[in-house]
């Protein structure tokens, strides 16, 4: 089997150069992470790469593989073909070194949704009944619910690239999971926070959020649920 050719774009705080590995490999039933920790074991102890569970579960490995944003550990060669890889880390964060970006951000926006059940807990404790859930209801944010928050949408978004206050898929996805859920009321609250420039209004429908999402998760379809969600309230109020 030739040798992999593998060009990482690299970061050392100050400058950014691509660099070149030649690695052996003897399948390609491997994922790019084990090509990468392989070459961080063997060859260079100094690459930088992000990565926990191997099992696109953390998210935490997520980077840009041949110019698409991915889960490192959940893409295998064998889907790739070429000999040649060329990996770079996540567009649209702030580099901190090599592979590995500053994903706070997206997590600041991700709570200013407030992604949690909103309750009155008043309720809760003096309810002696559980706050049920029909499988209808649990089928409305089901979907939106696997989200692993790795930031590959928020990578892949043209409207993060060109406007950081933007919210963008990661939480508005969220907004509309938590306010879809039957046992939450915290709407009201939500619908002020995206209904907003940086909001909801800002998405071009480009949904390349979409087609990266590695769970399936389709924030796009999401943003426009919560846009059809505001209209309806809009009409009522
Ligand atoms: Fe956890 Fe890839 S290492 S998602």
């Amino acid at each position: 089997m030739p040798a992999l050719t593998v060009k990482v774009k690299r970061f050392d705080g100050k400058k950014s150069w691509w660099q070149e590995y030649k690695v052996d490999i003897k399948s390609r039933k491997i994922s790019v992470l084990d090509v990468l920790v392989k070459i961080k074991e063997e060859q260079d102890p100094t690459l930088a790469v992000r990565y926990s569970c191997r099992m696109a579960i953390c998210g935490s490995c997520g980077m840009v593989i041949n110019g698409v944003p991915r889960l490192a550990c959940q893409t295998l060669l064998a889907e790739i073909k070429d000999d040649t890889i060329a990996v770079e880390p996540m567009w649209n964060h702030r580099v901190i070194k090599d592979l590995v970006v500053d994903t706070e951000p997206n997590f600041e926006k991700l709570r200013k949704v407030k992604p949690y059940t909103i309750r009155d807990l008043k309720e809760i404790y003096e309810s002696d009944r559980e706050i049920g859930q029909k499988p209808e209801e649990l089928e409305k944010y089901y979907n939106f619910a696997y989200c692993i928050e790795c930031g590959l949408c928020m990578a892949a978004c043209p409207v993060v690239a060109t406007n950081p206050r933007f919210l963008g898929p990661m939480a508005l996805a969220a907004a509309y999971r938590w306010s879809a859920d039957s046992r939450d009321q915290g709407w009201p609250v939500r619908a002020k926070i995206v209904d907003t420039e940086e909001g909801v209004w800002s998405c071009h429908l480009a949904y390349t959020c979409s087609a990266v999402c590695p769970r399936g998760v389709d924030p796009g379809f999401a943003i426009q649920l919560v846009k059809a969600a505001l209209m309806r309230r809009a009409k009522k109020l």
